[in-house]
């Protein structure tokens, strides 16, 4: 990506290949790779400091690939091995070759393709680190309601199984054309956001996960049951800060409470999840496979049209 801009900015460019790699790094030869909200947001330019004196920048945080090389203190793997990995902030997963420090990475057990591995990586740890370790879903007990707002986004989809596989009572909001799709990753009752408005939903829940982070904090704070918590993607906006009276503690004998997410690579919930795969018990959502040489057009697939992920194959 030489410039922020429309689709069209993306390039496929020719560029020295890595060099080897030192400490717990391991270079991975890079099989696929998704595309999520962060790679659209920054190549959109939504927050321009992110790029500045960056450019050009190659996109990609998270891959699915083979081991080629180790560094010297590499112990969890060696050349050959099949493993999938969150990158850095820095990006560049969407490469032929990609170096990353090993507690990055986890092991794709073999039956599970790689594209498959790929599309879970980001959005599927964003969407666990949210709903157990900021939501606590797992210690709301069974039939605990919850909702996701953006659930047919790459996280949504994670999000809507994940929480249903936890025993929740899960509500997702999507736009209208895309939630025959969404109940098929076992969402319970669906809410069409383009003619709905979500601050009047007719409910209270334990667990608000605003996937976006564009929906005003203030109004979803009003849907929490009491004790709830809602949890945002977005922890740095005016909307949060707008509705933090309503989220202030000590409020009440239950009080609802608010968290951000931000996404850690723990290699044992990557691990959990391409398990969850391996078991069927987590569909990956890959909607679409593109090769990194369209990736303009599937840049413009996961802007509009996509259910779950669109995943760059090379
Ligand atoms: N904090 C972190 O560490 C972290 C980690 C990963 C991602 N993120 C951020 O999380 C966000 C979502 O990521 P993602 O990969 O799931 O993105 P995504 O695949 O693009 O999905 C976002 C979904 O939100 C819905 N949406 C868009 N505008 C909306 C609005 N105004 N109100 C309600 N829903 C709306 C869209 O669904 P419909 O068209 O069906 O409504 C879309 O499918 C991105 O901004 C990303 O940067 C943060």
């Amino acid at each position: 990506m030489h410039a922020c801009g429309d689709p069209t900015v993306l390039s496929v460019d020719e560029v020295p290949p890595p060099g080897p790699p030192v400490g717990d790094e391991i270079t991975a030869r890079v099989a696929a790779s998704s595309i999520n909200g962060t790679d659209l947001g920054l190549r959109r330019g939504d927050v321009r400091v992110a790029t500045w004196g960056r450019l050009p920048f190659t996109l990609g945080f998270d891959l699915a690939g083979e081991v080629v090389h180790c560094g010297p203190r590499v112990s969890a793997f060696r050349p050959g091995d099949r493993v999938a990995a969150l990158l850095g902030h820095d990006g560049g997963a969407q490469a032929s070759y990609a170096v990353l420090r090993q507690h990055r990475a986890a092991r794709v057990p073999d039956r599970v393709p790689l594209e498959s591995a790929a599309g879970v990586v980001l959005a599927g740890l964003t969407a666990l680190q949210a709903l157990h370790h900021v939501g606590r879903l797992g210690a709301r007990g069974r039939g605990a309601r919850v909702l996701v707002v953006g659930a047919s986004g790459g996280i949504g989809c994670h999000a809507v199984q994940l929480a249903a596989l936890a025993g929740a009572h899960v509500t997702a909001v999507a736009s209208g054309r895309k939630l025959p799709r969404v109940r098929e990753y076992g969402a319970h009752e669906l809410v069409d956001r383009s003619t709905c408005d979500i601050a009047r939903l007719d409910g209270s829940w334990d667990l608000v996960l605003d996937t976006p982070g564009t929906a005003a904090h203030a109004e979803l704070a009003g849907l929490l049951a009491p004790g709830g918590t809602l949890v945002t993607t977005r922890p740095i906006s005016r909307d949060v800060w707008r509705a933090a009276p309503a989220l202030l503690p000590g409020r009440g004998k239950r009080p609802p409470s608010w968290g951000a997410v931000t996404t850690r690579a723990r290699p044992a919930d990557l691990a959990h999840l391409l398990h969850l795969l391996a078991d069927g018990r987590l569909r990956s959502p890959v909607d679409r496979v593109l090769p990194l040489d369209r990736g303009a057009e599937a840049h413009a697939h996961a802007e509009t049209e996509v259910v779950g992920k669109v995943v760059l194959s090379l």
